[in-house]
């Protein structure tokens, strides 16, 4: 199935095209060059299409870090990782650099930095170097996920609120690259956490989505230990479904955007150790709420 939308912008191809690559979600688009900058009709149609699809993949798009910016800052103000900003950092782009002697760190589900009390609302990310086989990326609908529950579950599950940490998993890899003082005084800086809505409302679209983070959800606010686990355990095993999922095999120069309110990823370590390098950047984010 495919679709096109039309805009008058100042590119040589005056025509976006968007081709679904799965059921739930996920378009590859063509007929853009992102190195040069939209008109507001054609920043407009990306937009769309990204609501439309929740995540888009381009072919080809060798952006450099400036292009990378300046195309994350159009969706709005660019976020700082918290661990860059406690470091003292002032760049919103990411090197996400996997080797030998890096194992892959986001080899699981999540959504980015739920544990902060607006999470981002956008990520993008561009392909720097790809290993020969392995290393792809899923996403997973959230809209598609909360859709497929029973109207009682629906009902369960509304108006519930899970705390978001980052999980002691996460600051071990931290102590690896940093050694335990510096991750010691870096811990003290951030976000000790935040509370949310387990269906969250988007913003934009009005429609609700499964708000699951995989291991950055801590426990489901009033519920005792053993509830809280079962409940996110059958959520997350709910979500992550193949029919709610797309998957994209990455090669050097592509992109993609991502709406971060209605997805959660994955990216696959089966290539390790060989290298693989991705440069991100996130778009800050409203608090994450409920609508009923
Ligand atoms: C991420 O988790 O944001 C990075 C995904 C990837 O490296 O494919």
């Amino acid at each position: 199935m495919s679709d096109s939308i039309r805009y008058a912008g100042p590119m040589a191809s005056p025509k976006l095209h968007a081709e679904k690559i799965s059921g739930a979600l996920g378009a590859e688009l063509r007929g853009i060059d992102l190195r040069e900058e939209l008109d507001a009709a054609g920043f407009e149609a990306l937009e769309q299409t990204i609501l439309e699809h929740h995540v888009v993949f381009l072919r080809d798009q060798p952006l450099s870090d400036e292009q990378h910016l300046a195309l994350a800052q159009r969706f709005g103000p660019l976020s700082l990782y918290p661990l860059i900003e406690a470091l003292g950092g002032e760049v919103a782009l990411e090197t996400i650099e996997d080797s030998a002697d890096s194992p892959p760190k986001a080899a699981h589900w999540h959504t980015d930095v739920t544990w902060i009390p607006e999470p981002p609302k956008l990520g993008i990310l561009c392909a720097q170097e790809i290993p020969p086989y392995g290393g792809d990326t899923i996403w997973a609908s959230l809209h598609a996920a909360y859709d497929a529950l029973s109207a009682l579950m629906q009902q369960r599950i509304d108006g519930l609120s899970v705390f978001h940490d980052t999980g002691e998993g996460f600051w071990a890899d931290v102590e690896l690259e940093q050694g335990a003082e510096k991750t010691r005084e870096i811990r003290a800086k951030v976000s000790a956490g935040a509370e949310h809505p387990l269906v969250r409302t988007h913003p934009v679209t009005g429609r609700k989505a499964l708000f699951v983070a995989g291991y950055f959800m801590q426990r489901v606010v009033g519920m005792n230990e053993a509830e809280s686990h079962m409940l996110l355990d059958f959520l997350m095993e709910h979500a992550c479904q193949p029919r709610f999922q797309c998957r994209w095999r990455w090669q050097v120069h592509d992109l993609a955007i991502w709406d971060e309110r209605c997805t959660i990823h994955h990216a696959l370590s089966d290539h390790f150790p060989q290298r693989r390098r991705m440069r991100r950047c996130t778009v800050d984010g409203e608090r994450p709420y409920f609508d009923a």
